[in-house]
């Protein structure tokens, strides 16, 4: 496998996220959402490069089957807390079309959500022009199937401490 990111460039680059992000939101009543499972590991270091006092809760949901977008947002777990009057923050791992950050988004904006925001660790959308682009993101990647930093292929891989190419 090739890597493409290492683990010292995401420590940077989260750290770097998480100033941009205590900036934007100094001072407001925030709550980070992190889509589980790919996820976790950006969202556990990200909360703690947010200097400012949040909640985070998790969600599980679905709209990618067999490596292959089916656009239908299936919620296998939904969040624990409400997020009405809340500014949210969607934390997903990699953006390929869109169209689960999208379904994720209209559906946090449904339940009065003061504002919904988006921050990818990795955007494959580039050039913007599928369904949506990410508000903050971590790195740009080619059109590539990765793994490793939570993000899976069949499950496996997601423990490696650095983003690879798959082949
Ligand atoms: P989208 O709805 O097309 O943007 O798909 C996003 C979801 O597909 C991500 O949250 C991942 O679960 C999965 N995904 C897309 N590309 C990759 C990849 O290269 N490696 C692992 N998972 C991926």
């Amino acid at each position: 496998m090739e890597v493409l990111v290492t683990e010292e460039q995401i420590a940077r680059r989260v750290n770097e996220l998480g100033d941009d992000i205590t900036r934007f939101y100094e001072g407001k009543p925030l709550t980070v959402v992190i889509l589980m499972n790919g996820a976790l590991l950006f969202g556990a270091d990200l909360v703690r490069a947010i200097r400012q006092p949040l909640r985070w809760d998790t969600f599980i949901c679905s709209s990618y089957h067999n490596d292959r977008s089916s656009g239908e947002l299936a919620i296998r777990c939904d969040l624990k807390n409400p997020v009405k009057e809340r500014h949210v923050l969607i934390v997903d791992d990699i953006l390929d079309t869109g169209l689960t950050l999208k379904a994720v988004k209209e559906n946090m904006e449904q339940r009065g959500a003061l504002s919904v925001r988006t921050c990818v660790l990795l955007n494959k959308n580039i050039d913007g022009k599928l369904f949506m682009s990410p508000d903050w993101t971590g790195f740009d990647i080619s059109d590539r199937y990765v793994v490793g930093y939570g993000l899976d292929s069949n499950e496996e891989f997601r423990n490696l401490p650095y983003i690879a190419a798959r082949e």
